[in-house]
């Protein structure tokens, strides 16, 4: 069974493309949503909630956990990989998480390899990135892009209360303002030159992805963060297949740390035959 976390719903985004991807695996997601939004909450407070919910997911037989959620991924991935988990009860087990993929994708250029490759030697591309506080503050894209894409400017842009209102399940117009907000911000840094490509920086945001759509001109690729981690997980599962060993496959759980009916309703709305989620002890 593979557990899939995020501080709410926005992990379902990618949970869904790989329930699409997997339909012989088993998943658990978890969503904490006690403690959403992450993304102005200190890192200390991420570090702590994010291993919480991935000991739970391992206490429910999970031996490998993905990270749904960008923020918990750059503040707390490095983190839980190696420290916590080397010394933990834990052994055997495994966390992912989201970042690295994405950067694959952005740079074509894999994880292990960390200096310019030809032809991303002289990509000029403007990169943009979308995310919440915790994760722009982080710095993690711009680091990671220009050390394989020295060339590429990477132009960040804090979308502070998108994932809040997506959550709330905010009003259509509502998400539309928060979104054009956030690229009048972006352009406001590149004196108006739209990105060529754009990372929605946010597990949350490709449930408005159609409005980013909307206001950014058509040359502008969104890079779909979902597909992406799909792509990857099937690449590291070749490669990992005892992780899944013993899988009986093929069931979903969704738990959350919040109120599992007001949850189910609200997830029901960009996910219709989701099935309900259960209260997790965590
Ligand atoms: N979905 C999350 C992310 O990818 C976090 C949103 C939040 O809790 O602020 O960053």
């Amino acid at each position: 069974m593979i557990g899939v976390f995020d501080s709410g719903l926005g992990g379902l985004t990618v949970l869904r493309a790989l329930v699409d991807r997997f339909p012989d695996k088993s998943f658990l997601y978890l969503g904490d949503h006690a403690n959403v939004p992450y993304g102005d909450r200190s890192s200390a407070e991420v570090i702590d909630f994010t291993r919480a919910s991935v000991e739970a997911l391992f206490a429910q037989g999970c031996k490998l956990v993905l990270l749904g959620c960008n923020t918990a991924t750059a503040v707390a991935a490095r983190h839980l990989q190696q420290k916590w988990l080397p010394s933990s009860r834990w052994r055997g087990h495994n966390v992912l998480g989201i970042v690295a993929p994405t950067v694959e994708a952005a740079t074509q250029t894999p994880w292990a390899v960390s200096s310019p490759q030809y032809p991303q030697k002289y990509n000029t591309d403007v990169v943009a990135v979308f995310g919440t506080t915790r994760t722009i503050t982080s710095g993690v894209y711009p680091e990671e892009i220009r050390k394989r894409c020295p060339r590429v400017t990477v132009v960040q842009q804090v979308c502070g209360r998108l994932a809040g209102a997506i959550e709330e399940a905010a009003p259509e117009a509502e998400l539309e303002r928060l979104v054009e907000e956030g690229i009048r911000g972006l352009l406001a840094q590149t004196n108006g030159m739209p990105p060529h490509r754009a990372i929605l920086g946010c597990t949350h945001f490709p449930l408005v992805e159609h409005l980013f759509r909307r206001h950014l001109p058509p040359f502008t690729r969104i890079l779909s963060q979902p597909e992406v981690v799909a792509d990857s997980l099937e690449d590291y599962l070749a490669r990992h297949q005892h992780y899944v060993d013993g899988d009986r496959g093929r069931s979903l759980v969704l738990m959350t740390t919040g109120n599992p009916s007001e949850i189910s309703a609200r997830a029901r709305v960009f996910w219709p035959e989701v099935t309900a989620f259960e209260l997790s002890a965590a």
